[in-house]
């Protein structure tokens, strides 16, 4: 798929897609994404409000996934974030992210600074996750 992605002419002769311009880490990312995908998530994906698109990207860019597991996926450094708006109000999150060791004592949490857009989105899809 990525030969394909690179040089769809050298893959499938006489293919009139332009190669696609991304770096090797998106076109994987890419191929990843629709080996997985199905009729099924693709009419959930179809469906997902925008808010949840956009804060999954934001959770996605800041790789939260190497200390955090959502929906049984990362690495458990961090707690799992499924379940956040039971523990959590949405101030404390948006003010954890600004400077962690300052509400959770010795976090080794980094600190985020970002977009208010990005913030509202991030923090509306982990409070919108199933517990
Ligand atoms: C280097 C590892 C690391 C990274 C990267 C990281 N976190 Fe954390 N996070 C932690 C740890 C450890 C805690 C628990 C201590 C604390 O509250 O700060 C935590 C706590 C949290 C909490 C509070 C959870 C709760 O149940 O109280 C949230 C929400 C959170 N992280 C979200 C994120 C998001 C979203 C990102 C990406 C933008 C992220 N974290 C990146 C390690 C990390």
């Amino acid at each position: 798929m990525i030969q394909h992605f690179k040089r769809p002419a050298a893959m499938r002769p006489g293919s009139s897609m332009p190669p696609i311009q991304l770096s090797d880490a998106q076109l994987n990312s890419l191929a990843a994404f629709l080996l997985k995908l199905n009729m099924d998530n693709a009419t959930a994906l179809e469906n997902a409000p925008e808010f949840a698109t956009q804060g999954a990207l934001v959770y996605t860019a800041n790789h939260c996934s190497t200390c955090h597991v959502v929906n049984g996926v990362g690495v458990k450094i961090g707690p799992p974030l499924n379940g956040l708006s039971k523990r959590q109000s949405r101030s404390w999150v948006e003010e954890h992210f600004a400077d962690p060791a300052k509400l959770s004592p010795d976090s080794i949490m980094p600190a985020y600074k970002l977009s208010p857009k990005d913030l509202d989105n991030l923090t509306t899809y982990l409070f919108a996750l199933p517990e």
